[in-house]
């Protein structure tokens, strides 16, 4: 993708009102694999600044909840269905998060570390990241429910699909367009935990 069809993202991104250009990538796996349905509760993971929050919400209608949580504050997203939880992802308790906000249809995680420039480092820390999603998504998924979340090709992602693969009815990978072309992240929907 050239350099000027990324900025159309982050352009349309202010004209429409969201937050971040991270807002069509997840647009665009909801219009292929329909994670949301009215009245959905989400969790999204790493919500900051609030775009996928957004999308969400929009998405779930009027009895829908969206539970945003990331260690930097969201502090002006006002709508009466969302609530935010300051919070490291890596210190919560899948067990004390699922008392928290109750079982949920969909977890969402856009979680990403802040890089050193270190490979091996930025590829450990991300993936710390994406087991505690996992982690979380098991313990508070409803039966059915889906996981999406990103991470970066490596072997660990790897088995770490291959592990989601039983517990999931499907499991998808995808690169959306919005994805900037250096950028080594995928995304893996999983649909319909198993019971
Ligand atoms: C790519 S941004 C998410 C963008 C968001 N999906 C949106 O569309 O507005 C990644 C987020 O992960 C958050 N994050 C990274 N490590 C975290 C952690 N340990 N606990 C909570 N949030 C974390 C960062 O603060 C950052 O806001």
């Amino acid at each position: 993708m050239s350099k000027r069809w990324a900025d159309h993202f982050t352009e349309r991104a202010k004209l429409e009102g969201y937050k971040a250009r991270s807002v069509y990538k997840l647009r665009e796996i909801h219009e292929r694999y329909r994670v949301f349905k009215l009245g959905d509760k989400v969790l999204d993971l790493g919500c900051y600044p609030g775009s996928w929050s957004q999308f969400a919400l929009e998405q779930v209608g009027e009895r829908g909840r969206v539970f945003g949580i990331d260690i930097v504050e969201v502090k002006d997203l006002s709508d009466h269905r969302f609530s935010f939880h300051r919070a490291d992802v890596l210190k919560l308790s899948p067990g004390e998060l699922l008392d928290r906000v109750g079982p949920v249809d969909v977890v969402l995680s856009d979680l990403a570390p802040s890089t050193t420039g270190i490979r091996v480092v930025d590829s450990v820390k991300s993936m710390e990241l994406v087991l505690k999603a996992s982690e979380v998504a098991k313990t508070v998924l409803k039966p059915n429910g889906i996981f999406v979340f990103k991470a970066f090709e490596s072997k660990e992602l790897g088995i770490l699909r291959h592990e989601m693969r039983s517990l999931f009815r499907n499991l998808k990978a995808f690169r959306p367009k919005a994805t900037r072309t250096r950028s080594k992240e995928v995304f893996t929907i999983c649909l319909g935990l198993k019971t």
